[in-house]
């Protein structure tokens, strides 16, 4: 098919999507709490005479039942959650979040009306269509364990019998018109850990009568960085750090514990086990030399979202041929954050990619989960096109 039309088409549907989005950007909701969002979506689907199933309580999936009769199932997703955190864009803006302490700082809110755009495209296409399209509206991407763990434990994507997936975040570090991607790995395991140093508190002037928890938590602290620097192999990509640390009341009191909270960043399931074992043997280490006790849990996180070859070829060609060559950056490195896009890739061959959404004028470089996050609204136009467009290329042959 011509790649002109799919432009055409989502110029011709830009504002709609535009509204859209401010309209969801007002109306945030949190992980699994998005029953407002849900009904929006269901309405827009119900307009384009797309069915919807909701195998979830929150979230929903639209099917477009394509003209030309096939097996082909191809899936397109997109987060629908908000972040609990407090909005700081511009208030000159008259779509900044209505709900106190709730706001899309993640642009789940363009994400989903990118979906609801490429629906407009696919509606008008139907006739075209081989096989069926699913339009996968999925809640809790922000929270464990995952709106697309739940989905895929029900087994409804597997009855469909789909074929291939394709999601897209959207993407502060490239313009509007600017897509990265790339084959195998390339967003890592987010795997989270609580540890809790327990010490025996006193008066800070008698420190030989307290087991001092602070002073425990800070060798801890410095052991952990050790682990990437001397347990892991070099030539793979980890991270480990401390983001929260918190214990003590006043300048003289020896408290009686220090909670540590986490992030472990890896890609081999290997790695992450091994690290694990690594941090707690640290924790054990250091209380037990000093008198302390200590509590450890660590919780796996999302997968590594990991891309299909030929899934990912599929994109970079309509991408080629919809955006330029130029544009289609071709990644060497994958990037240390998560995404529970994984675990439809567990399943399903398919393909994720960043959507080019930054741009000064509209003060959208911020980066992902920053109070001042904001998308450029001119990704829409890309973000549609290409994934109403992914739909028709061929699957393998088998
Ligand atoms: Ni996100």
């Amino acid at each position: 098919m011509e790649v002109t039309k799919f432009k055409e088409k989502a110029k011709t549907y830009h504002s709609k999507m535009v509204d859209m989005r401010r309209h969801l950007h007002r109306h945030p909701e949190l992980s699994y709490q998005e029953y407002e969002t849900t009904e929006y979506i269901i309405e827009q689907l119900e307009e384009l005479d797309i069915a919807v199933d909701r195998p979830l309580e929150t979230g929903c999936v639209g099917i477009i039942e394509g003209g030309k009769s096939s097996q082909k199932v191809v899936a397109l997703r997109a987060d629908i959650d908000a972040l609990p955190i407090s909005e700081e864009g511009d208030h000159k803006r008259d779509f900044l979040s209505k709900n106190a302490g709730i706001a899309h700082c993640c642009g789940h809110d363009a994400h989903t009306a990118n979906l609801l755009g490429a629906a407009h495209i696919l509606s008008d296409l139907r006739d075209e269509i081989e096989g069926t399209v699913l339009l996968v509206f999925q809640p809790g991407e922000e929270k464990l364990p995952g709106g697309g763990r739940i989905l895929c434990e029900t087994g409804y994507l597997q009855q469909k019998g789909v074929d291939v997936i394709y999601g897209l975040h959207s993407y502060p570090g490239l313009e509007p018109g600017q897509i990265a991607v790339k084959e195998g790995p390339l967003m890592a395991r987010p795997d989270e850990f609580k540890v809790e140093i327990v010490g025996k508190g006193g008066h800070a002037a008698s420190p030989h009568e307290a087991v001092d928890p602070i002073v425990m938590a800070s060798q801890v602290v410095s052991q952990l960085q050790t682990i990437v620097s001397r347990d892991v192999n070099p030539t793979e990509p980890a991270v480990v750090t401390v983001g929260k640390i918190s214990g003590g009341s006043a300048h003289n009191i020896i408290p009686e514990k220090v909670e540590l909270l986490g992030t472990v960043r890896t890609f081999a399931q290997e790695t992450a086990d091994m690290i694990k074992t690594r941090i707690e043997a640290i924790v054990k280490g250091v209380t037990e030399a000093s008198g302390g006790e200590y509590t450890f849990d660590f919780d796996y996180g999302y997968p590594a979202v990991t891309n299909t070859d030929w899934a990912t070829n599929n994109l970079v060609q309509v991408a080629q041929n919809i955006l330029g060559e130029e544009q289609v950056h071709l990644l060497d490195d994958p990037i240390m954050a998560g995404e529970d896009f994984a675990f439809y890739q567990q399943e399903f061959p398919g393909a994720f990619f960043f959507l080019g959404s930054g741009s000064k004028k509209t003060q959208s470089t911020y980066s992902w989960h920053h109070p001042k996050y904001n998308i450029d609204e001119e990704c829409f136009l890309t973000g549609a096109a290409l994934m109403a467009s992914v739909v028709f290329e061929p699957l393998p042959k088998s």
